[in-house]
């Protein structure tokens, strides 16, 4: 059985190699596309994969056809955005993620960002503090709980909205659940954005949504640019200029983001929430693992198509 890790994005070397050990462990062979820069690349390096293990890496219906010896594809992180499910069922290829494992960095991060932000991405002038502002987490799930952890730390008054999480989850960990999510807005200083993109949720976060938030607000997003309406934020961010915007993935608009809101925009270059070593070695091995479950004895767990 061949396994082929295709990562435009590279996991670190330490992760690589644990891959590697979980893989020839179970008699299979390993192989590495490592920063492809085109599709072609990609479809040539899947003819004989049996397994792939990928990261934000587009795997669509031409990938599937290309892919004729394929059985699974394992996207090493939590959101499958990026995977045409429908084609993969009618493929008859399996895809799974790995909930969870590199939910702590992409936490980390969104933190390390309101920081970078309340304090006028460390200018010299002088700025806020976290500590007894309201941070909203949009939505409760794996990051969502990792935020709140981090963010109790700093003294926080935590409040989140889920549309899936029950309010007694929420309020089990001492968080204010609210009921809506212009409620959540409403209420908070900063919300961080948790939410994966689907149809219900892309373009979801809007004019309306964001006028609500008090003054002086920030929103974090380290989930995916597509649940922003980039046209209504830039709207918004005209319209106050108290308002701030700090995203793990850069939007389309971001020159004119760049260009007309200098001091209370900024995007890091690449997406890199799950870009530490602990993270790729925690949901590389993972997928590896899921790998060979599935492969040697059928498990499914963790499946994201029908
Ligand atoms: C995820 O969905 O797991 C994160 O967005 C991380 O994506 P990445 O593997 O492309 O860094």
């Amino acid at each position: 059985m061949k396994v082929l890790i295709a990562t435009d994005k590279p996991f670190a070397k330490v992760a690589v190699d644990g891959i590697r050990k979980e893989i020839e462990a179970a008699g299979f062979e390993l192989a590495l596309l490592e920063k492809y820069t085109e599709k072609a690349q990609l479809l040539d390096a899947v003819k004989d994969a049996n397994a792939i293990i990928i990261r934000s890496d587009i795997i669509d219906a031409a990938v599937l056809d290309a892919a004729k010896e394929l059985k699974i594809v394992v996207r090493a992180g939590a959101g499958y955005d990026n995977v045409d499910l429908d084609a993969a069922t009618a493929h008859g290829v399996c895809v799974m993620n790995t909930p969870g494992q590199n939910s702590n960095a992409v936490a980390e991060l969104a933190l390390g960002m309101m920081v970078y932000a309340v304090r006028n991405f460390y200018n010299g002038t002088s700025g806020t503090e976290l500590m007894g502002k309201k941070l909203g987490i949009h939505a409760y799930g794996n990051v969502g709980r990792n935020v709140a952890r981090v963010a109790k730390g700093f003294g926080m008054e935590i409040y989140a909205y889920d549309a899936f999480c029950p309010k007694e989850v929420i309020e089990k960990d001492g968080i204010t659940a609210c009921a809506s999510a212009e409620e959540l807005y409403k209420t908070c200083n900063v919300v961080s954005l948790h939410i994966p993109a689907t149809a219900e949720t892309k373009n979801s976060i809007n004019y309306a949504l964001l006028k609500e938030m008090p003054k002086g607000a920030m929103l974090v997003n380290t989930a995916r640019k597509e649940v922003i309406n980039e046209a209504e934020l830039l709207k918004l961010m005209e319209d106050r200029a108290d308002f701030k915007y700090v995203t793990d993935i850069m939007p389309a608009a971001h020159a004119e983001f760049t260009e007309k809101y200098a001091g209370r925009y900024f995007s890091t270059p690449k997406k890199m929430g799950a870009q530490t070593a602990e993270a790729n070695i925690n949901a590389g091995i993972a997928a590896a693992q899921q790998i060979v479950g599935f492969l040697n004895d059928g498990c499914e767990k963790f499946k994201v198509n029908k």
